[in-house]
C-alpha cells in the first residue's frame, strides 16, 4: 500500500444562516504508512474539520477521503485506527480503568488479553496509581493522557490525533511527545495536529500547512528548516505571505 491516508480535493463549507463559510476548499494530500507528519495551521485553519472528515465523523461536500486504500466510512479502515479528539469528553463518572475496559470490550478485546491490555496501558501512559479514581477527578494532563490510552487500545496501526499536548504544562507534554516517539519507533504512522511549533519540529518527519482551508506547504521537516530559523519562524512567514 502506497498511501495509508489520503484526501482528494476536499471541499466542506458550514452554512450559518444566509453565510457561506467554506473551512476547506480542495484539500489533498497524502501520509505514507510509518511517517509522523504534523498538521500545523492558525486557528479556524480546518485541521479539526479534515479530521473528522477522515474519521468518517462529517461527509465532505466533494472530494474523497481514504485510510488503507478504503474509504472512511468502511469498518475495515476504522478498526484499525487510534483517535484522540481537541477536546477528549470521557465518561467522568467511570474510573480510568472502567473507561480502558469499555473501549477494550468495543474492540472484542476480552479475558486476559483485555486485563493485560488495560494494565500495561495505565502503565504506559503513568496512571495505574490513579487507575481506580473517576475520571471526574482527573486533572487537564491525566485526562489527555487516558484519552490517548484509549486510543491505543486496540494496538492501532495509525494514530490520528488533535493537539495531544493541548493545555499541557512542559512536563506533560514532554510525556506526550515521549510516547509520540516511542509509537514512532514502533513503526506507526502519526498524523496529528498542534500548535507547538517546537515540539513538530522535533517529533515530526514531515509537515502539511494549512491556512483558510487551503494546503499552503507539505514537505520534509528538513526541507522546510532549510534556510530557517526554526519552524515557528518558517511558519510566520508562510502565513504573513498567504
Ligand atoms: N460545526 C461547525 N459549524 C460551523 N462552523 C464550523 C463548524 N466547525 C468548524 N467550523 C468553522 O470552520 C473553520 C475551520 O474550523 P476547524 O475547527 O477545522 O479549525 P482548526 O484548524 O481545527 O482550528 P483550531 O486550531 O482553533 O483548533 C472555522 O472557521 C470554524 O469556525
Ligand atoms: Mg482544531
Amino acid at each position: 500500500m502506497k498511501n495509508i491516508l489520503e484526501v482528494s480535493n476536499l471541499c466542506v463549507a458550514f452554512r450559518h444562516g444566509k453565510q457561506v463559510h467554506q473551512a476547506l476548499a480542495d484539500v489533498s494530500f497524502a501520509v505514507k504508512p510509518g511517517s509522523t507528519v504534523g498538521f500545523i495551521g492558525p486557528n479556524g485553519a480546518g485541521k479539526t474539520t479534515t479530521l473528522h472528515v477522515l474519521l468518517g465523523f462529517m461527509a465532505p461536500d466533494s472530494g474523497s477521503a481514504t485510510l488503507f486504500g478504503q474509504d472512511v466510512q468502511s469498518a475495515v479502515a476504522r478498526n484499525r485506527i487510534g483517535y484522540l479528539s481537541e477536546n477528549p469528553e470521557s465518561y467522568k463518572f467511570m474510573t480510568g480503568k472502567e473507561y480502558l475496559t469499555l473501549t477494550a470490550r468495543l474492540f472484542g478485546i476480552k479475558g486476559k488479553e483485555q486485563q493485560v491490555r488495560v494494565a500495561d496501558l495505565l502503565e504506559e501512559v503513568e496512571l495505574t496509581d490513579h487507575a481506580n479514581k473517576k475520571i471526574g477527578t482527573y486533572s487537564r494532563g491525566m485526562l489527555q493522557r487516558i484519552g490517548l490510552a484509549q486510543a491505543l487500545i486496540n494496538d492501532p496501526d495509525l494514530l490520528i490525533l488533535d493537539e495531544p499536548t493541548n493545555g499541557l504544562d512542559p512536563i506533560g507534554r514532554m510525556k506526550i511527545r515521549q510516547l509520540i516517539e516511542q509509537l514512532k519507533e514502533q513503526g506507526k504512522t502519526i498524523f496529528f495536529s498542534s500548535h507547538e511549533l517546537s515540539e513538530i519540529e522535533t517529533v515530526c518527519d514531515e509537515i502539511i500547512m494549512i491556512a483558510r482551508g487551503k494546503i499552503i506547504k507539505h514537505d520534509t521537516v528538513d526541507h522546510l528548516l532549510n534556510g530557517h530559523q526554526n519552524l515557528e519562524q518558517y511558519f510566520l512567514n508562510a502565513i504573513q505571505s498567504h
